[in-house]
């Protein structure tokens, strides 16, 4: 954290309802140059809602995203452009286009956004793919390779404008243990070498306390902590040790009225 006085991200009182389900119920986050973000929270709980809040996806219906002071929501279309481009985003499912080759895909980002020749669009391409260790596989379909090389190529495809805020939505969700690792190291790479700043949302616990500068946990449309791996591990919080611990019971219930009902026949 290079710079504690001034975040580059911060989301104030974000408020969003979904057909009058309110999702997020004044989220309050600030992210700091350079560090790893991990946002967790239960499934459904809005996490990606969340992301795409601060990529400028979504528009909020209260509350603000500043990205390094601008609000996104605020600014005219055109800054809005040049803020995006400073984004890569590594969405929860791939988001590979599937008749597209891997080579096409991540070039993508450089025809679109800018007028760079195609010779040097080549150079770029080549040197992304080689960062994920995906020398000479550029000619494969997205149905060609395996899930965790999809990974990986979208991750290329989300360094191709050299971005300096990279959001990952469950980078390493499906996929095995060894694969994931190597998915957490590129992240960190990323983040030390190309000295992104880094917003990732998962569940993978094992992820969490390998990447994380710090965690923050959404629950029930609010940002109930946020800590250091150290203080997250350590907490007090019913909620968080219920979570990163992955016990079914306690302050995070996804019971619903009547589902009671295997208990109650194995307790009669
Ligand atoms: N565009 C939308 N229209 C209506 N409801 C939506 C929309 N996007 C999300 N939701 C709802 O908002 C809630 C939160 O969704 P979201 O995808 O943000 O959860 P999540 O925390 O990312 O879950 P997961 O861990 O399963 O990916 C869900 O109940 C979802 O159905
Ligand atoms: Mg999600």
């Amino acid at each position: 954290m290079e710079d504690k006085e001034k975040p580059v991200i911060e989301v104030k009182n974000l408020v969003k309802s979904f057909a009058g389900r309110r999702i997020l119920n004044g989220v309050d986050l600030q992210i700091y140059k350079g560090e790893v973000m991990v946002i967790m929270g239960g499934s459904g709980c809005g996490k990606s809602t969340l992301l795409r809040h601060i990529i400028g996806i979504l528009r909020p219906d209260e509350g603000q995203v500043l990205i390094e002071g601008q609000d996104i929501n605020a600014v005219p279309q055109r800054e809005l452009d040049k803020i995006r481009r400073r984004i890569g985003m590594l969405f929860q499912s791939g988001g590979l286009i599937d008749y597209m080759n891997i080579r096409n895909n991540i070039a993508l980002p450089l025809r679109e956004h800018t007028n760079l020749d195609e010779s040097v669009i080549d150079i770029i391409v080549n040197l992304k793919l080689s960062m994920v260790s995906m020398r000479g596989m550029g000619s494969l379909l997205p149905c060609e390779i395996s899930g965790g090389m999809n990974k990986r190529a979208a991750l290329a495809r989300a360094i191709a404008l050299d971005p300096v805020f990279v959001f990952y939505d469950e980078p390493t969700a499906g996929l095995d243990p060894v694969v994931a690792g190597v998915i957490d190291q590129l992240i960190l790479d990323f983040s030390k070498k190309l000295a992104v700043t880094s917003v990732v949302v998962t569940h993978d616990m094992q992820s969490v306390f390998r990447i994380a500068s710090r965690i923050a946990m959404l629950h029930k449309g609010e940002i109930v902590t946020v800590g250091t791996r150290e203080e997250i591990k350590n907490s007090k919080d019913e909620l968080v040790q219920q979570f990163i611990n992955g016990k079914p019971e306690g302050p995070i219930s996804f019971l619903q009225k009547g589902d009671n009902y295997l208990k109650e026949l194995t307790e009669k």
